[in-house]
């Protein structure tokens, strides 16, 4: 078997550089671990970026984004039991986000590619990228049972944090730049309108809140949670009576409690490998970076890699020139590490990390202020949140 282009992975970033190459008429496979289901289902990210919002509708997968996605233009900066607006449009020259969630918009982009091509391949898992500086790197995997290989003139991996493309690697051609944090997420969906119009960040005394949402009936709420905490050993009451003492304001401000359907604690990480190609192999989205997911960049940033790389294997192909194959990663690391700071600077201004002192905590509320009360404070907020255009220089 053999394709032009060789795509491990088919979560958000796979599926749509898929796309993309499909639509400029370039050959590709997608090889995926895990069933169609499972990817579906992951429940990941739910916040995208104007610029995401865009690539999608690029290739023709925003039908039901442009219907159902709903337009998000500020957030909401709770700390001192006050609420503060910060808005997008007015701060970024009209800049917005749209709540979709990661689930949907990968059952768009599965739909569409199983329909009208390229190949992809569920319960496929890769278990080695060979070659990567030849001119012809294999990809070598099973499915149905039987090892296969791939045989391409180039390697994307798309395959997340632990996926296998980069371990593939020489050692010593990447360095790996990372980072945990003291803290991680404790993540509810549940069956309950939103309290709120739009998503609300919270600093408080007993840590970091997020009310979030994925549909006029059904809240996503985060809250901080120490490294290790076993989400079985909180009863719903607790979990909602947390959330409430954490978003308190002045006023008398409760959520909607209802049935909570999801419950899984993350991990918190901030992690950079470069340079985010070798040979003939590129990485993208999550393979290449990791953000703490405060200030929701991983989804996004993993789409603007793909569409740098689109355009590259275009470029290829109209032009014959690699040149902006040779330039991939040095334009994407600009963007990435401007999202790791972004992620860290949210991260740290709203978490309380587990020996703060008081005066690391004023810290934290003189920040705030000063976002709540200059318009430059708040419009470098806005832009990194609502995004920098793709592809600039940014
Ligand atoms: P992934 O979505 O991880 O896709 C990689 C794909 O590769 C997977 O389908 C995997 O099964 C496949 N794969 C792995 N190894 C192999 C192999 N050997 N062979 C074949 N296939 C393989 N971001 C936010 O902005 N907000 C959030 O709330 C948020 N929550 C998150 C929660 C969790 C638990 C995680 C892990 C991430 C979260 N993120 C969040 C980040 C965001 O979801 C990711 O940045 C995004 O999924 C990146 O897309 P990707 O396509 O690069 O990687
Ligand atoms: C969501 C996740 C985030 O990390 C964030 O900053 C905002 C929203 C979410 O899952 O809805």
């Amino acid at each position: 078997e053999r394709t032009r282009v060789g795509i491990v992975g088919a979560g958000p970033a796979g599926l749509l550089l898929a796309r993309h190459l499909h639509m400029s008429g370039i050959d590709c496979v997608v090889l995926e671990s895990r069933d169609r289901e499972y990817v579906e289902r992951r429940q990941r990210a739910g916040i995208l970026e104007q610029g995401t919002v865009e690539a999608l509708r690029a290739v023709g997968a925003a039908d039901r984004l442009e219907r159902e996605g709903i337009p998000h233009e500020g957030i909401e900066l709770r700390f001192s039991r006050r609420s503060h607006r910060v808005d997008f449009p007015s701060l970024t020259g009209g800049r917005r986000v749209w709540v979709y969630a990661q689930t949907e918009v990968v059952k768009d982009l599965v739909a569409l590619q199983l329909r009208e091509g390229p190949p992809l391949l569920f319960d496929a898992p890769v278990l080695a990228v060979e070659g990567p500086d030849t001119k012809r790197p294999l990809i070598r995997y099973v499915h149905a049972g039987r090892e296969r290989t791939l045989t391409c003139d180039w390697v994307v991996g798309c395959d997340g944090y632990h996926g296998v493309t980069r371990r593939g690697l020489p050692p010593g051609a990447l360095r790996t730049y990372e980072r945990t944090h003291p803290y991680s997420w404790f993540g509810i969906l549940a069956d309950a309108p939103p309290a709120y119009d739009e998503l609300i960040y919270a600093h408080s005394d007993r840590g970091f809140a997020l009310a979030s949402m994925r549909s006029p009936h059904v809240s996503r709420l985060y809250l901080q949670v120490p490294n290790g905490t076993d989400p079985d050993a909180w009863s719903d009451a607790r979990i909602w009576d947390e959330l409430d003492a954490r978003f308190a304001t002045e006023g008398d401000w409760r959520l909607h409690r209802g049935p909570i359907i999801a419950k899984a604690v993350l991990p918190m990480r901030s992690s950079v490998t470069e340079p985010m190609a070798w040979g003939r192999v590129f990485l993208a989205g999550d393979a290449a970076h990791i953000v703490p997911p405060t200030g929701a960049k991983g989804l996004n940033l993993a789409a603007a890699d793909v569409v740098v790389l689109a355009r590259a294997f275009d470029h290829l192909k109209v032009t014959g020139s690699t040149d902006l194959l040779d330039a991939y990663s040095d334009t994407c690391l600009r963007r990435v590490w401007r999202a790791e700071h972004f992620s860290f600077f949210m991260t740290s201004t709203l978490h309380k990390a587990p020996e703060q002192s008081e005066f690391d905590t004023r810290l934290q509320l003189s920040q705030l202020e000063r976002i709540t009360a200059s318009w430059h404070a708040a419009a470098e907020l806005a832009e990194n949140y609502a995004g920098l255009p793709m592809g600039g220089k940014g």
